[in-house]
């Protein structure tokens, strides 16, 4: 997809969201609406999914996708490390990712967001997996933080 198809569809799934996610303020009826819609309207994202930081854990939320890990092995992966780095990570193949867990064999590309609340504290990340190498890059990671700044 190219840069302007990509702006113009993360822009529209984002003036959707803002449109829908006022109903209620819990978080997890805002993840799973957030998550629906993204994984359908992007055509490459092949699972698409929160973890939640919950006493220390990073626990599954919200997905759609295949079964996945439902407690992630602390400071371990692509999730943890958006965690620990405070930033968002993009993972062009996630075989040369020291410690990447593959909750299917299929992933080949990866980019994980942070959440973060009002104090600047991750409270989750949404993670976002391709069966493609090099699916994401700086667009991906920009829309997407601007569209989990939405929770
Ligand atoms: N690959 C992630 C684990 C979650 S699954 O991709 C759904 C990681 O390395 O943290």
């Amino acid at each position: 997809m190219d840069a302007d198809k990509k702006r113009g569809r993360y822009q529209r799934i984002r003036e959707q969201l803002t449109e829908v996610l006022n109903v209620t303020e819990d978080p997890i009826a805002k993840m799973a609406t957030m998550v629906g819609l993204l994984h359908h309207k992007m055509d490459y994202f092949f699972w698409t999914g929160f973890y939640r930081l919950v006493e220390r854990q990073l626990l599954l939320g919200p997905y759609q996708g295949l079964l996945a890990c439902q407690n992630l092995p602390k400071d371990q992966g692509v999730c943890w490390a958006a965690v620990n780095r405070k930033e968002t990570m993009v993972v062009p193949n996630v075989h040369e990712f020291k410690g990447h867990i593959a909750c299917d064999a299929r992933v080949k590309s990866e980019i994980v967001v942070p959440c973060k609340n009002k104090k600047g504290e991750i409270y989750a990340v949404l993670d976002v997996d391709s069966d493609k190498l090099n699916s994401f890059d700086e667009i991906d990671a920009e829309e997407l933080e601007k569209i989990v700044a939405l929770l």
